[in-house]
């Protein structure tokens, strides 16, 4: 059975044993929660893997506490990074550097390259000075499944399979960091979050986007498996396809099937009495339920349409991407 503990001097330290011993923690981050291992510690870093049902070519984001001296585990920082570090970080961005090869290669499995995060939740913080080690730590979920916003989360998903969640209250961003690939002119997004691509124009001038189409390269190889996704059937429709939406609640309402509407913003108002999983007003409270929402309606509905809500821009990118994500079909 896995135990949910408050972070203080007694959980901490026996999280460092078990880390010390080749073992896996979960602990909160501003985001989501992360399931850490050692990044040293190439068993460590495979059991983390093996925990998740994680595929082998999607590599991890090792954290670090903040007064790490990040030089010691990359090399060629541009001006650009060491300016958006220090406007953002500890905080929701996630930075990629050229790696020099000093944590277990099974990390970035086998890329030249390393992503780097700084997580700004008090907790985290603890936990990695504690710890003074770079912890690699994925979403502490099970691969493809929703991530989890709360110890609870986890618990539904790795009771029995780690010893001990460190538990530091529902994350309050919500969705992952932003991934900025930074081995280039100028930086790139390679995953969306809630440090947005203004805000890092606004800090240096420039950021560009990649965009993954289904071929040909990946440059963060998480882009292209499915996840976030709900263990039920699900439907996306786009923000202007409310009425379509509707009417295919009615038709699989009449047939029986546990359905709901998952709606944000102003779609909420329209719903009449159908049943709804409600997203929030504005773009920070989406991104704050978006994935306890999903793991509200899993336990509940058979089916979820959800709508992608009007809100634009900012960190709604991140909130449509991660949306799309779940409840695609392939
Ligand atoms: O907010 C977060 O980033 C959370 C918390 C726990 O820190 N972590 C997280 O990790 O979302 P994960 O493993 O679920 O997603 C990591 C993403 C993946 O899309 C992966 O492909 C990308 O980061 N990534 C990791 N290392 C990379 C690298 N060297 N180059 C490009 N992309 C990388
Ligand atoms: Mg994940």
């Amino acid at each position: 059975m896995t135990k949910i503990l408050g972070i203080d001097e007694d959980s901490l330290s026996v999280c460092k044993t078990i880390i010390e011993d080749g073992g896996v923690v979960a602990f909160p981050t501003e985001t989501v929660y992360g399931l850490g291992a050692n990044a040293f510690d190439t068993a460590a870093v495979n059991r983390i893997f093996e925990i998740k049902g994680r595929p082998n070519d999607n590599p991890l984001i090792v954290h670090v506490h903040k007064d790490y001296d990040i030089t010691a585990l990359v090399e060629e920082i541009p001006y650009y990074a060491t300016v958006l570090a220090e406007k953002f970080l500890p905080g929701p961005l996630t930075m990629v550097y050229k790696s020099k090869g000093i944590v277990s290669k099974a990390v970035s499995c086998g890329l030249a390259t390393l992503a780097i995060r700084v997580p700004s939740h008090v907790g985290a913080q603890k936990f990695l000075k504690y710890l003074n080690l770079p912890i690699a730590a994925p979403s502490a979920n099970i691969s493809k499944h929703v991530s989890p916003t709360s110890a609870e989360h986890v618990f539904d998903d790795l009771n029995g399979k780690i010893d001990i969640i460190l538990d530091g209250g529902k994350c309050a961003g919500g969705i992952e960091s932003t991934v900025l690939d930074c081995t280039g002119d100028m930086p790139v997004i390679l995953r969306s979050g809630l440090i947005t691509e203004n805000m890092i124009k606004d800090a240096v001038g420039e950021c560009g986007t990649f965009v993954y189409d289904g071929h040909g390269e990946v440059r963060s190889p998480g882009m292209k498996y499915k996840h976030y996704s709900p263990r039920c059937n699900t439907m996306l429709f786009d923000s202007d396809e409310l009425g379509q939406a509707l009417s295919t609640y009615d038709e699989e309402d009449k047939k029986g099937v546990a359905v709901y509407l998952l709606l944000g913003g102003e779609h909420v108002l329209k719903a009449g009495g159908r049943r709804v999983l409600n997203l929030g007003k504005t773009a920070e409270d989406m991104a704050g339920n978006l994935y306890d929402v999903l793991r509200a309606g899993e336990k509940c509905a058979q089916l979820i349409i959800a709508v992608t809500p009007e809100n634009r821009g900012g960190i709604m990118e991140g909130v449509i991407n991660r949306l799309s994500k779940a409840c695609r079909s392939v």
